[in-house]
């Protein structure tokens, strides 16, 4: 391997990578492999990518190599300059719902490309329906792209919601060109393509939804967005790996990715905001599927423990946050005799490598076994919990289902679990305490080192490590 070819800009000016020699750029296009996870390039098809390490995840594509070498050639000098600038913050526009509002980091930044992930049927059409036509009242021209839906349907669709009065242009269309040349006309400040898997561009010589056609189309319609100072709204597919089709180089390419998750046979829907060049990542929005629509949920912790009834053993419920707000829910956990040979655990909205690591150190630090026993463990609603902090409440939730002994009902648990069994003070101790009386709770149980003041009325149990917890709440240990 020459020196060029390692990241260093050769002649050509192009960043050296393994096959984008001179010699490669004046070979013909030869088919490439892409890795479809991690967007990576390989001169040969494998079963695994060794760049992300994925199984099955390289499809071959033709090649559109960089163009002839142009020996000789330098680069423009660039102008560079200092840190500090007195830059006002970009301007933003907020749609009146607040919920979208939020998550978008206080408001839609002019030129900015946001991707909107999340599984089919799951109300990503209807969410960015609403938004466009919410946008558009509050006085922005909005167009919206549909490539997956026929306009009449779109038009019904925005019938039913209450919208049709709503000042959105609409179309449908898959022809990128065609898309590119209207939004140049029309010059809108919000454009929403519903959805980036049906482009295609008639320069890129692949299959649309294939990764060579959504990254060219992701890349102009970025470009466009940039150029125009347009906000583009792109709706993307998820896989059953439950990431956003296509490259992971996708997600690199815009500045903000959103994704909408839900859980079938619940009515709410979560937007959570997983990367923001704008505002903080992991804020939150909450949403209702009714019949007309999505509708705000301004209260999701009163939503989520609303099936609550009275203290049952197995139950818990975690103050937690979700980007800059407080949501509280309920963990439940069922302990049962296993006639496995290995016995079950079945997680649904937690991190199953979690509970495994929560069950090892119950049985090291505290001589707790749950070997030969079944466990399952749920965020009831269907929720999902990302963060550690949830740790002691499916501690607490596991003794309590195996114990058959009930966590008082106004208590509310939280805390991060480390190996040695001690209990890590988690962030934001005064923003769970406020919600959780908030809501009527009246004792939180969490780890010695938390922030002290501040407990706002609330009886907090502090509690050093997870012996101490066992031996307090279950007279063991
Ligand atoms: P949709 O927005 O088409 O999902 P996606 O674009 O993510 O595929 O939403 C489809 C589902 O939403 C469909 O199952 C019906 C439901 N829905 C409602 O319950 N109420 C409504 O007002 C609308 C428009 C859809
Ligand atoms: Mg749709």
């Amino acid at each position: 391997m020459s020196g060029a070819s390692r990241g260093v800009p050769d002649a050509s000016g192009l960043p050296g990578r393994p096959g984008w020699g001179t010699q490669a750029a004046m070979a013909r296009a030869t088919p490439t492999f892409h890795c479809t996870a991690c967007g990576a390039v390989h001169p040969k098809w494998t079963g695994r990518c060794d760049a992300c390490g994925a199984w099955n995840s390289i499809v071959e594509e033709a090649a559109t190599g960089p163009g002839p070498a142009r020996r000789g050639a330098r680069g423009r000098v660039m102008p560079l300059s200092g840190l500090s600038a007195d830059e006002p913050p970009p301007p933003r526009r907020t749609s009146g719902i607040g919920e979208l509002d939020r998550v978008l980091g206080g408001g839609l930044v002019a030129g900015s490309a946001i991707l909107v992930g999340g599984d089919p049927g799951i109300g990503k059409s209807t969410l960015l329906l609403q938004g466009a036509a919410a946008f558009a009242r509050a006085g922005l021209s909005a167009v919206y792209v549909s490539g997956e839906e026929a306009a009449a349907q779109v038009r019904l669709r925005a019938a039913r919601l209450g919208l049709a009065d709503a000042p959105v242009r609409l179309g449908a269309e898959t022809n990128l060109r065609d898309i590119l040349a209207t939004l140049d006309a029309e010059r809108p400040d919000l454009a929403v393509i519903d959805s980036i898997q049906t482009l295609w561009h008639d320069a890129v010589e692949a299959a649309p939804g294939s990764v060579a056609q959504v990254r060219a189309a992701v890349h102009d319609l970025v470009t466009f967005a940039k150029r125009r100072g347009c906000a583009v709204v792109l709706v993307g597919h998820v896989t059953k790996e439950g990431q956003i089709a296509g490259p992971r180089v996708v997600e690199h390419m815009v500045d903000c990715v959103l994704y909408f998750e839900g859980e079938r046979g619940h009515a709410f829907r979560i937007l959570r905001a997983v990367k923001n060049r704008f505002g903080p990542a992991d804020e939150i929005g909450v949403f209702e599927m009714t019949g007309a629509g999505l509708a705000e949920v301004a209260n999701p912790s009163a939503l989520f423990l609303s099936e609550r009834d009275r203290p049952a053993p197995g139950s818990v419920v975690f103050a937690g946050i979700e980007g800059t707000r407080p949501v509280l829910t309920e963990i439940q956990a069922l302990v049962a005799p296993s006639s496995l040979g290995t016995p079950r655990r079945t997680v649904v909205g937690l991190d199953a490598a979690r509970l495994s690591t929560t069950l090892a150190v119950l049985e090291a630090r505290c001589g707790i076994p749950f070997a030969g026993m079944d466990v399952f463990l749920n965020v009831a609603g269907g929720f999902r919990i990302t963060e550690p902090a949830a740790d002691l409440a499916v501690a607490a939730a596991l003794l309590s289902a195996r114990e058959d002994i009930a966590v008082p009902a106004d208590t509310v648990v939280f805390g991060e679990i480390s190996l040695s069994g001690a209990l890590r003070p988690v962030g934001q101790t005064e923003n769970r305490l406020k919600e959780a009386r908030k809501l009527g709770f009246k004792q939180a149980i969490a780890p010695l080192r938390s922030k002290a003041g501040a407990d706002g009325g609330m009886k907090v149990r502090r509690m050093p490590d997870l012996v101490a917890f066992v031996g307090e709440m279950f007279g063991a240990g």
